[in-house]
């Protein structure tokens, strides 16, 4: 893949149902992950975080905001320039540059913290995106991912029944005939990935630690912590089979990987 300098029609979509979401919406959602991260690593003004596909931007604008550093690198010049018009319009110059995970240059050792929501779906080459990710993260370095689940019964990248159940070049036919080929260029989910495939990635690729979507949820720091939701939790802890079963339908991949 290659950086996308010229407007594409996925992005005028993103940007219609994401283009009215304000740094409100996203508050909870920013106070969900770094209390996630704080678990693994203390995130204050002394650390280096790095988004990697920002998207409108909501995610390096929130760190600024509450005094945390933090770099973005975004594949879409459209959104580049989206993401700091977000911040521009917050009194923030948000540092998020053109590229693409694939083949920037993102450094070695310089980061206590990536972070990558939503997109190593649509990251061609993956593996070798998340090697520059390990190789950038500082020893302890902490990486947070959240992607697609190739067997969840809905999909948040395209209504259609069982989408992510198709076979890879079935799912390309089915968005270039309805989204037009350039869809290809931006914005196609190349990977459904699964839970085993990506914690053997991830352990091959040098984590030492690596903590799936349940390992990460703690009974006693649940959000809303309702005496059945601990419960279930404990049961999904305690019996493998029925976590393996949860994690092969839940609607998205999760893991919090520790370098
Ligand atoms: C579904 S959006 C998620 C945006 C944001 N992370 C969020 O959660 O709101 C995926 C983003 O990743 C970007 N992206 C896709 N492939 C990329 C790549 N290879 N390198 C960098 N960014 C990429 C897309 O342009 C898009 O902004």
């Amino acid at each position: 893949m290659r950086v996308v300098t010229a407007e594409v029609s996925d992005v005028a979509r993103y940007l219609q149902t994401m283009g009215t979401v304000t740094l409100e919406d996203k508050a909870d959602e920013f106070r969900s992950i770094m209390t996630y991260l704080s678990r693994y690593r203390r995130i204050d003004g002394m650390a280096r975080l790095l988004e990697v596909g920002t998207g409108i931007g909501w995610f390096p604008v929130l760190c600024e905001k509450n005094g945390i550093l933090c770099k973005g690198i975004e594949i879409s010049r459209q959104l580049v320039d989206y993401g700091k018009e977000v911040g521009r319009r917050h009194g923030i110059d948000p540092d998020i540059e053109l590229g693409n995970i694939e083949e920037t240059d993102i450094g070695e050792n310089r980061y206590d913290v990536v972070v990558a929501l939503s997109v190593f779906e649509h990251v061609e080459d993956w593996r070798k995106g998340i090697g520059r990710i390990f190789r950038a993260l500082k020893p302890d370095g902490v990486f947070y991912f959240t992607s697609t689940n190739k067997f969840s019964l809905v999909s948040g990248e395209y209504n259609f029944p069982l989408y992510g159940w198709l076979p890879d070049r079935w799912r390309y036919a089915l968005r270039t005939r309805r989204q037009g080929e350039d869809i290809m260029n931006l914005g196609i989910d190349f990977n459904q990935f699964r839970f085993p495939q990506l914690r053997r990635f991830f352990r091959k690729t040098g984590f030492r630690v690596i903590h799936d979507a349940v390992d990460m949820l703690a009974t006693d720091g649940l959000a809303h912590p309702a005496p059945w939701k601990k419960l279930v939790l404990a049961v999904l802890k305690g019996v493998p089979p029925l976590k393996q079963l949860y994690l092969t339908f839940r609607t998205t991949t999760g893991f919090i990987c520790i370098k």
